[in-house]
């Protein structure tokens, strides 16, 4: 049988149940079938002589590459004129890569429009804020709100959709490329206030949950409402990111539904995103998507693989499920200050790091320097030459090794006991007004994660509306933003046992951006039998210490009071600093099994070390392997499921690193370390090792019932 046979969008719940891996809280199962590990480049067969092609395949063969991602800048080439469309020449390249046993995904072009579609209707081209209209050159010139435009992008999709959606080589689609850039014309003017009415059905009610009374903002009519980024009611600078957020949902689904109804159910669709990207919320935009995928790039300067595997935790939460990493650097890339390559043996770390927190596939981005364009210097796997260059061989030995593990990875996915909670609309609302210009959100929830992800070696990263029932732990480092049906979400949680902690910062808002008339955590604070009483940034340190030891908080510290004799503090302010002395910096309150803790601080990195480890104990997590310091730069990813247990072992150090298995593993599969048959092993720099740790049932996956 085929290895492309598998239903990507079928009901991912009913497959799961059928192959008896649990569903709710953890990810599930793979979106991506066709190839259970797949490694591939972004190949451009338009910019080269078909003769070429010939030999870039059987290159990309010779280094194990089973998937292309093709076309999606390709649409002068595809319809050069408007309603002629050539695709002689991707019909030669698909057959001729199906002949190199590599598989296809199709990208549609609507991100680099032709020439003659901007000349002929210029009414399409994106306006920046300041008014200015985008001219033809670069990429992503377009106004996503412009019907023209969509009805021209739903076009060329259609016509590829007829062609391959039966190709037995094509295994996906990618909508587009990395959308993101909203356009500010008069087009999306008057659409930001039809949503704008069709949400607040009158400006009565906008009005009031704006509260614009406020400067005298009180509009009359939705058309009077301005079009602002920053420097706004918070109630509209929200709102525009909803708005932003549907637009972008609505733009994708139009080619997503033209896709859908010209394909086999086999073939994935989904869109590549990008780090981070805070331009919609990623959550909306999946919800008819079949899966993930994110462009991973490292701009220069050490890697640092915390923070990517928290990108790596973040994506696989968009749909819950194991992703692509649809792009990354074979050594650099052209875009950042000091381009600098990364170390030897770090390209393979990297992949590694992305299988081991549920990548299915890695795709590099390019094969092949392109001679001409904006991106000359980018890393690539062949020189302009058409010859391999130094992280070819690299690429090739990864691509071995996946090959090998493919079929032990296949029906794999991480399992985590805790979850942080990310949210689009907290983030957002936090980044409008900082208060302390150093709140980042990113680097607040980043200074939550690590501590959980060190400590518990696995950690999902969801969104507010995910099932949270099975997870242990729930952590929301700065849940700024809530509606009362998310505060029962998250009671309800507490009320069956589960264990949640709120960061600093939460239960401020509404949905509508408004302030919640009881102080923090708002709809929480009758759970939580506690508030708090005054907010402070910080321009320096303060000490503060409890059960868990002492530190300090920086930039943020808030004042608690327990208002329930059920309320404990275990944090407290030193008593010499100002407003927030000998004061509450932490509460929790027992509810039945469960708890509700409120953390009023942003922690030094060591000390918050501390409490999480002290969370986690409390909620009955424990590590997959105990005992491994915080501090040791190796890191454990698991993938479990379908009968399976395998590790993934990365050393990030540039020195050798030794590491005490609980018991001798059942086999090597990618790797021995030194001492390859005992219950030790040594990772040399940037080393990988892959190991069937073989069936009993993982630690991550047991209940805490099951642990007592
Ligand atoms: C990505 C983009 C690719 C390429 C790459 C270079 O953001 O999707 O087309 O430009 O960056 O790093």
């Amino acid at each position: 049988m085929s290895p492309l046979i598998g239903n990507a969008r079928g009901n991912l719940a009913a497959i799961a149940l059928a192959l008896g891996v649990a569903t709710g809280p953890v990810a599930t199962l793979a979106a991506s079938p066709a190839v259970p590990l797949a490694m591939g480049t972004a190949w451009y067969p338009e910019q080269w002589p078909q003769s070429r092609w010939e030999q870039d395949l059987s290159l990309m063969e010779a280094a194990h590459l089973n998937v292309v991602r093709v076309a999606e800048f390709a649409w002068s080439t595809l319809e050069p004129r408007e309603g002629q469309f050539e695709f002689d020449w991707l019909d030669r390249a698909i057959a001729e890569a199906a002949r190199h046993h590599i598989r296809v995904v199709l990208g549609t072009p609507s991100a680099a429009p032709p020439a003659w579609l901007t000349t002929k209707y210029p009414d399409v081209l994106r306006v920046a804020e300041d008014g200015r209209t985008d001219e033809h050159g670069g990429r992503q010139q377009f106004s996503f709100t412009s019907p023209r435009y969509r009805q021209l992008a739903r076009k060329i999709a259609e016509q590829m959709a007829t062609r391959y959606g039966h190709n037995s080589n094509v295994i996906g689609w990618q909508i587009d490329n990395e959308v993101g850039p909203p356009s500010f014309d008069q087009e999306t003017r008057e659409q930001f206030h039809r949503w704008l009415q069709h949400k607040y059905g009158t400006v009565k009610a906008l009005n009031e949950h704006w509260a614009t009374a406020y400067w005298s903002q009180t509009y009359d009519d939705f058309g009077e409402v301005p079009m602002h980024t920053k420097n706004e009611n918070p109630g509209l600078l929200l709102d525009w990111k909803r708005f932003v957020t549907d637009t972008w949902t609505d733009y994708v689904d139009n080619q997503v539904q033209v896709i859908r109804q010209h394909s086999e159910p086999r073939q994935f669709i989904t869109t590549n995103t990008m780090l981070w990207n805070g331009g919609f919320d990623h959550y909306i935009l999946h919800h008819s998507l079949d899966m993930a995928a994110w462009d991973e790039y490292v701009p220069g300067g050490p890697y640092e693989w915390l923070d990517y595997a928290l990108q790596h935790d973040l994506v696989r939460g968009y749909k819950r499920a194991n992703f692509w990493v649809m792009e990354t650097q074979p050594a650099f890339v052209n875009w950042g200050p000091i381009n600098r390559s990364l170390d030897p043996g770090q390209v393979r770390e990297i992949a590694w790091q992305a299988v081991g927190h549920g990548a299915d596939a890695v795709l590099y981005w390019q094969w092949r320097s392109a001679l001409n364009g904006q991106e000359q210097y980018h890393g690539t796997l062949l020189g302009a030459d058409g010859t391999p260059v130094p992280a070819y061989g690299e690429v090739q030995k990864i691509g071995a090794e996946f090959a090998r593990v493919g079929t032990a990875l296949s029906g794999t996915t991480p399992h985590s006991r805790v979850a942080l909670l990310q949210s689009y609309a907290s983030r957002w609302a936090i980044d409008f007004q900082r208060h302390h210009k150093d709140f980042d959100p990113i680097a607040e929830f980043g200074a939550f994660y690590r501590p959980f992800e060190r400590e518990a070696q696995s950690v999902d990263v969801v969104s507010m509306d995910a099932p949270l029932q099975g997870y242990a732990l729930v952590v929301a480092p700065a849940l700024n933003v809530i509606s009362d049906a998310q505060a029962e979400h998250l009671a309800d949680y507490v009320r069956q046992g589960g264990h949640l902690v709120l960061g600093p910062r939460s239960g401020m808002k509404d949905p509508y951006n408004a302030l919640w008339t009881q102080r923090q955590p708002g709809p929480l604070v009758d759970l939580l039998g506690g508030r708090v009483e005054q907010f402070y940034a910080l321009d320096q340190p303060v000490t503060l210490s409890g059960q868990p030891g002492a530190g300090h908080a920086t930039i943020w510290a808030e004042t608690l009071e327990a208002v329930s004799p059920q309320t404990h503090g275990w944090l407290s302010y030193s008593s010499d600093q100002g407003w927030l002395s000998g004061k509450p910096a932490a509460l929790t309150r027992k509810v039945g099994k469960g708890s509700i803790t409120y953390l009023g601080a942003w922690l030094d990195a060591a000390f918050m070390q501390k409490v999480a480890t002290e969370l986690l104990k409390d909620a009955g997590v424990e590590p997959l392997l105990p005992g491994l310091s915080p501090d040791t730069p190796v890191e454990i990813c698991e993938r479990s499921g379908d009968g399976k247990r395998i590790w993934i072992l990365i050393n990030h150090a540039s020195q050798p690193q030794t590491l005490k298995l609980p018991a001798p593993v059942k086999s090597f599969i990618v790797g021995t370390g030194r001492d390859g048959a005992g219950s030790s092993l040594t990772l040399s720099a940037h080393d990988v090792v892959v190991v069937d740790v073989g069936m009993p049932q993982p630690l991550s996956s047991r209940t805490p019932q099951e642990k007592q």
